[in-house]
């Protein structure tokens, strides 16, 4: 069972209310090779490359972070595996001694290829996303995915040995709220984990009302639980799931639910976006420009150290999502990663 790691060196990563930060989210691109119909919207317009950060760059802001106590740090994007020789930055991330955990968050479509060399550069675990088991719908949902594609590279990275994938699967109402079941049968029958995530009201999208489509943590428990026990547990991989088990079954059935069930309060995580930008809460736009302290101040580590340590008194509460209204939000996910 994974337990936030204790954290011996200081100086710690603490904000205003006493939240420890040791969970770090770097997106790598903007770019995806989906458009989620919940994450984009059809016409997206993606950053010019001089404002990503490059992959050196995001790494001495990896090796900052986890000198600050950071013990996870999980890669993602938009869709991680499309940058360019993003292996390197895995590699190096992956060497480092003190972090524990270095994970990815991807659409499985380009991890047919890339997850024996994934296993290799120091990846622990893999989450990947996957709202249908239908080939029509999954389209639908993405977009442009191809759902074989998807379910070819979630058995490459068995084959590669990463024990505990994860499914994501965001589940919106009349689109895919009837798969539920089958989605868990799937996570079962594979021996992995699985959780379904409440949608969240990040940028416009122009595929469906929001609130619309809302189909909360409690009516999707309902509905598996026609089929299954479901027994609570405090398991948690440090991250926002809570964690449910089936009687029998070595997989973990979670709930992410930033609308039924905040879980603001025990917030452990910061991220930044492909152009360096801190960003202290998903939900909200407090932030700090890493990438103006990387190009003011190459090399030196103490200065983005300081900068990363401020931050850290502006991290907000937690969100104010509200899917009545539009999103005041702007970013699309794709822009973090989640
Ligand atoms: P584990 O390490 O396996 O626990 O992964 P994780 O749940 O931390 O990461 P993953 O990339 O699988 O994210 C799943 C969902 O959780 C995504 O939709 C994220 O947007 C959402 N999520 C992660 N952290 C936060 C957070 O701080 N706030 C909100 N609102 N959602 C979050
Ligand atoms: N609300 C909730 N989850 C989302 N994701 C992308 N956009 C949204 C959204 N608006 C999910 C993806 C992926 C994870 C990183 O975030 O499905 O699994
Ligand atoms: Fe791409 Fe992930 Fe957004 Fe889907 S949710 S469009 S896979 S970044």
């Amino acid at each position: 069972m994974y337990s936030d790691p204790a954290v011996p060196t200081a100086p710690r990563l603490l904000d205003r209310f006493g939240r420890h930060v040791t969970y770090v989210r770097l997106s790598v691109t903007d770019r995806c090779d989906f458009r989620c119909v919940y994450c984009m919207s059809e016409d997206m317009i993606f950053l010019p490359r001089a404002q990503i950060l490059t992959l050196e760059e995001i790494a001495e802001l990896g090796r900052a972070f986890v000198e600050l106590g950071v013990r996870k740090i999980r890669i993602t994007g938009g869709e991680p595996l499309v940058r360019k020789n993003v292996l390197w930055l895995l590699q190096e991330l992956g060497g480092l001694p003190d972090l524990r955990e270095l994970v990815l968050t991807t659409n499985g479509s380009q991890l047919e290829k890339l997850a024996p060399a994934l296993k290799d550069a120091g990846v622990k675990r893999i989450n990947i996303s996957l709202d249908s088991l239908q080939a029509e719908r999954f389209r639908r949902i993405t977009r442009v995915g191809d759902l074989d594609k998807v379910l070819r590279g979630i058995r490459a990275a068995q084959t590669a040995g990463f024990g505990r994938l994860k499914l994501n699967a965001v589940i919106l109402k009349n689109r895919n709220h009837d798969e539920v079941v089958d989605l868990a049968r799937f996570a079962l029958a594979n021996g992995m984990d699985i959780s379904y995530i409440e949608e969240m009201p990040l940028g416009t999208i122009g595929d469906h009302d929001r609130a619309e489509a809302y189909y909360s943590s409690n009516q999707i428990r309902a509905d598996l639980e026609q089929h299954f026990t479901l027994l609570p547990t405090a398991e948690t991989t440090g991250g926002p799931s809570r964690y449910y088990r089936i009687p029998g079954y070595g997989s973990r059935i979670g709930f992410i639910s930033p609308h039924s069930h905040n879980f603001c309060g025990t917030c452990n995580r910061v991220r930044v976006t492909a152009e360096g930008r801190l960003l202290l809460c998903l939900g909200q736009e407090h932030s700090v420009d890493l990438r103006q302290v990387l190009r003011a101040h190459p090399g030196d580590r103490e200065r983005l150290r300081q900068a990363i340590i401020r931050a850290m008194e502006i991290k907000p509460q937690g969100h104010d999502f509200n899917l009545q209204a539009q999103p005041v939000i702007l970013r699309h996910m794709n822009l973090t990663g989640g």
